[in-house]
């Protein structure tokens, strides 16, 4: 665990210092806007008044522990839950894709790729043209019940893409893969998202997506974000670059593992 004890770089500071990410993102339009944004249920404080803004072409990775509120502030980007109070500002065109792939099992591959949409050719070659993207160039015509999990969930990225979406928003899209397919899956996105260029917010609880993926990390915790830094690694990320290691031990310690001489000992605490 030699990785834990590393310097670590300034995660807690809020304010993020001008870093050569900042520098790249100062161009670029801005994609969401949230202005003390507040949500609870009960008496549980999900958000407590959050600004956040994320500008077009940046990856944002939302990290943290069940229950801190990462869905529900997917939810209220995609519209389907209200704030309590403050201003939500989201483009228009926006696309989920949830950890199952919510496929239509009566719908062909393609049908369930353009599916809502008007049937035309145009948007069919934009349908075949998305599969093709997601490595699925064969399977216009299979059945969902016959893909395995990972080309399941590649027709899901399909249909998110095929809407062009400037909102791309993902909760935790890897988690029900096997190691091996999450891997090949996070460089797909990373690859689609350098493409399209899209603004994205991906939910995850695996700290090695984060670091892998991210522009810019979040922690939410109890109800704002204690985490908020940019990932200034080059790409392609090698995951056992020094830096890369200090993210990722700077990200673990933040969520209470690997912390403590204890946890030391218990070194499969830390690898999750
Ligand atoms: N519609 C709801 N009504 C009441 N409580 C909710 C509702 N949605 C979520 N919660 C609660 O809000 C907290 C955060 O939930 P959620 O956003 O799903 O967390 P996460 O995605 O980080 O696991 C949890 O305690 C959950 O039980
Ligand atoms: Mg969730």
């Amino acid at each position: 665990m030699s990785a834990a004890q590393a310097p670590l770089p300034p995660l807690a500071q809020r304010e993020r210092s001008a870093t050569t990410a900042a520098a790249r993102r100062s161009g670029e339009p801005v994609a969401v806007q949230l202005r003390d944004v507040r949500k609870s249920f009960g008496d549980k404080t999900i958000l407590g008044g959050v600004d956040l803004t994320i500008h077009r072409g940046e990856f944002v990775v939302l990290l943290g522990p069940s229950g801190t509120g990462k869905t529900t502030l997917l939810r209220l980007l995609t519209g389907l839950e209200r704030p309590d109070a403050g201003e939500i500002r989201v483009p228009r065109q926006r696309t989920v894709v949830y950890q199952e792939p919510r496929l239509i099992p009566s719908k062909r591959v393609l049908g369930n790729v353009v599916v809502g949409q008007r049937r035309s050719a145009s948007v069919r070659t934009a349908g075949a043209r998305a599969l093709e993207e997601v490595g699925l160039a064969g399977k216009h015509k299979d059945w969902p019940a016959t893909l395995s999990g990972g080309e399941a969930q590649r027709v899901a990225l399909a249909r998110a893409l095929v809407r062009e979406p400037q909102l791309l928003l993902l909760d935790e899209p890897f988690a029900a893969l096997d190691a091996l397919t999450r891997l090949q899956m996070q460089d797909l996105v990373g690859d689609l998202v350098a493409r399209h260029r899209p603004a994205v917010l991906l939910v995850t609880h695996d700290v090695d997506e984060a670091v892998r993926l991210a522009d810019r990390v979040l922690i939410l915790n109890e109800g704002s974000f204690a985490v908020d830094v940019d990932i200034d690694l080059a790409r392609p990320r090698d995951r056992n670059d020094p830096e890369a290691l200090r993210y990722r031990a700077a990200f673990l310690a933040e969520l209470g593992v690997g912390r403590t001489a204890d946890d030391a000992h218990h070194p499969g605490r830390s690898t999750p």
